[in-house]
């Protein structure tokens, strides 16, 4: 049966008039003043009974159902009025409601996109490792299908399929260091040690590629003193895969200046190159795994998608974070700051 506020008040409002009246007739019978005063009585209960009922606790009730059907269009805006001692029961109870429906709802939303992040990832992995291993398949096959019997075919095929399992064995290893990152695996195992020793290192390193693209590589060291305190192995491969980076994405003859520069704590470093530049709208994507500002674009070059994911891996458990600018067909700059003592 449905209560209504209505019926509720009128039946309590009898009840107190024919209380009263009982009372009154233990006094007098005219019956004039019983039924004045049973009229009187009945309407002022009524009234207050049922302003009671409609504006304090239907309000009340009112503010569940509009928090919760904010809470069906995922809106949380609305501010739990927490531990405030004068609130009625019902407002304390459509708080605590409201925190914990919003509190798993804002749960349930994270666990999909989890769900959403971790189905893409599988994708992105299995085509990675599909690509590569289709290709050294197709010439393993070429070779059993005939062009072993001539040498300098199959030592060529033998030579592509060896270049792709490399970039297969580099993928897995990026993948799996990558993961250790994320699980906090792998720790950083700091030593002092200098920076511009380590950029000379690999100034080495990429010399022929630059070469190779006519291009030049500039150090502008503006710090009194080049130590920093860190991972070297690992600051290694930050520098390698920006560097790796800036000569992909440049264009020929192109030029990447790594500015060193003192801050109150320790380094900031800049690494910029004069290349394609990055659409604004990828900006805050390039860090992601797997993900590659064009697709075609960076498939000649072979990449993954994976180095920036690891430098910001990286760098993050060095207690520094990333920043990058870039000027489409201009200029990109990725900055960083490497504190003195960081670990
Ligand atoms: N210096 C840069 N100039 C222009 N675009 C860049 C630059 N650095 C990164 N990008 C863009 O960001 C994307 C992600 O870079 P990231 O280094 O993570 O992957 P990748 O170079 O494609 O592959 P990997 O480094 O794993 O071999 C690149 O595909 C490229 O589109
Ligand atoms: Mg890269």
């Amino acid at each position: 049966m449905v209560i209504n506020p209505r019926w509720l008040a009128w039946l309590i409002a009898i009840c107190v008039a024919t209380i009263t009246v009982a009372f009154l007739s233990l006094i007098t019978r005219e019956s004039t003043v019983m039924f004045v005063t049973f009229a009187i009585s009945a309407s002022a209960t009524f009234i207050l009974v049922y302003f009671t009922i409609e504006f304090i606790v239907l309000r009340e009730v009112n503010e569940v159902y509009s928090a919760l059907s904010k809470l069906k269009k995922k809106d949380f805006t609305i501010k739990p009025k927490n531990n405030n001692p004068t609130l009625s029961p019902i407002q304390q109870l459509n708080d605590e409601l409201y925190a914990y429906t919003s509190g798993k709802q804002q749960e349930i939303d994270q666990l999909k996109k989890l769900e959403i992040y971790r189905r893409e990832f599988l994708a992105d992995v299995s085509h990675e490792l599909k690509t590569p291993i289709f290709v050294a398949q197709g010439y393993i096959e070429t070779l059993l299908d005939g062009a072993l019997e001539d040498t300098e075919v199959s030592e060529k095929f033998l030579r592509k399929a060896s270049v792709t399992l490399d970039g297969l064995n580099n993928l897995v290893q990026d993948l799996v260091t990558l993961s250790q990152m994320e699980a906090g695996m792998i720790t950083m195992s700091p030593s002092i040690f200098n920076l511009c020793g380590l950029l000379g290192e690999l100034l080495d390193i990429f010399e022929k590629r630059l070469q190779e693209r006519n291009m030049k590589l500039f150090i502008h060291n503006n710090t009194s003193k080049c130590e920093i305190e860190a991972d070297k192995p690992r600051i290694r491969q930050v520098f390698f895969n920006l560097i790796d980076n800036a000569i992909k994405y440049s264009y020929a003859s192109g030029e990447i200046h790594i500015k060193l520069e003192n801050n109150p704590k320790g380094v900031h470093i800049e690494v910029r190159d004069h290349g394609q530049g990055i659409p604004p709208e990828d900006i805050e994507h390039i860090f992601e795994r797997f993900y590659r500002v064009e697709k075609s674009r960076t498939k000649t070059e072979g990449g993954s998608g994976l180095g920036l994911a690891i430098v910001k891996q990286i760098l993050e458990a060095h207690g520094a974070n990333i920043a990058v600018k870039s000027k489409l067909g201009e200029k990109t700059t990725f900055s960083f700051d490497l504190p003195a003592q960081t670990l």
